[in-house]
C-alpha cells in the first residue's frame, strides 16, 4: 500500500494547504464583486491589507531584535533587524500597484472609506513603538559599553554595536523612503493643497519625510562631519 497524501491538519479548506494558511478566511477579507463600488476596490485593498501584514511582520522582528540587544545578543538582533527593514522595502515596493489607481477611481472609491486614513493604520503604529523600544535598548547597550556614539563611529566598523547601529539606521531610512514613495503616491492620485480623508493636508506628508525614530544614530553624522578633517569648512553652528 502506498503513502497517502490526504489531509491531515483539522481546520477549514480541502487540503492541508488551505488549512495552515488559513486561505478560506484570508481571501473572504476583501470586498465581493457584488459589493464594490468599482473593480479597483480590489487593488487598494488588497496593497493595505499586504502592507498590514508585512508591517505584522517587521513589528515582530523588530520586537525580537530588542530582547536580543538586551540579552547582549548583538550580532542576532542586527540580523532580525535587517529582516525587518526588508519588510518595510517589500511594503514599499507595493506602492507601485497604485500607480494603476486611476485619479477619477479613487475619487469615486474615496465616498465609501468613511473617515478612514492611513494615519489609523495599526500596522504603522505597532511598527514605531517597537522601532523606539529597540531604539531604547541600543541606548543602553552603547551606554553599558566603554565607548560613546562618537567613538563608535570613528572607530572600526566591524564591531557588533557599529553593526547594529547601522542596522538601526537602515531601518529608519527604509521607513522614511516609504513615506518619499507613499507621498508621491498620495500627490500623484489627489494632486498637492489638499486635504487626506483625515482632514490633513496632503502636503504636510512631505514633512514627515524627515521624521527620524533614531535622531543621536542622525546627529553622530553632523558630528563627524563638524568635527573630521575638513571641519574648517563647516559654518559654526
Ligand atoms: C490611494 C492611495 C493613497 C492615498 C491617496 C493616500 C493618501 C494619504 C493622505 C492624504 C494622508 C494624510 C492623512 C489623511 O488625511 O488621510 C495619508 C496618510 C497616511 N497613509 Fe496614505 N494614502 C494612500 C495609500 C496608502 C497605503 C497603501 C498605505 C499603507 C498602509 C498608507 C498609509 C498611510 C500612513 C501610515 C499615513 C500616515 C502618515 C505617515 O505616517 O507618513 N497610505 N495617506
Amino acid at each position: 500500500m502506498g503513502n497517502t497524501y490526504e489531509p491531515i491538519l483539522s481546520g477549514e479548506g480541502a487540503t492541508d494547504y488551505e488549512r495552515y494558511m488559513r486561505t478560506a478566511v484570508l481571501l473572504s477579507l476583501q470586498r465581493t464583486p457584488e459589493q464594490v463600488i468599482h473593480h479597483d476596490e480590489l487593488l487598494f485593498q488588497i496593497v493595505h491589507q499586504a502592507t498590514e501584514l508585512w508591517l505584522k511582520l517587521a513589528t515582530a522582528e523588530t520586537a525580537v531584535a530588542a530582547g536580543l540587544v538586551r540579552d547582549k545578543r548583538l550580532a542576532a538582533a542586527s540580523a532580525q533587524c535587517g529582516r525587518a527593514s526588508l519588510a518595510v522595502t517589500i511594503a514599499t515596493q507595493q506602492l507601485e500597484m497604485l500607480t494603476y489607481l486611476a485619479p477619477w477611481t479613487f475619487q469615486l472609491i474615496r465616498t465609501i472609506l468613511g473617515h478612514g486614513s492611513g494615519f489609523e493604520s495599526p500596522g504603522w503604529k505597532a511598527l514605531r513603538q517597537a522601532a523606539l523600544e529597540l531604539g531604547t535598548a541600543f541606548d543602553e547597550a552603547v551606554a553599558a559599553s566603554d565607548t560613546n556614539l562618537a567613538e563608535l563611529y570613528r572607530g572600526d566598523t566591524d564591531t557588533p554595536e557599529y553593526i547594529l547601529a547601522e542596522a538601526l539606521i537602515d531601518l529608519d531610512e527604509r521607513i522614511s523612503v516609504w513615506r518619499v514613495h507613499h507621498f508621491k503616491v498620495a500627490t500623484r492620485i489627489i494632486g498637492h493643497g489638499v486635504t487626506g480623508t483625515k482632514g490633513t493636508p496632503v502636503d504636510t506628508l512631505s514633512k514627515l519625510i524627515s521624521q527620524q525614530l533614531f535622531p543621536r544614530l542622525w546627529q553622530v553624522r553632523t558630528e563627524l562631519t563638524r568635527t573630521g578633517p575638513m571641519a574648517y569648512n563647516e559654518p559654526a553652528s
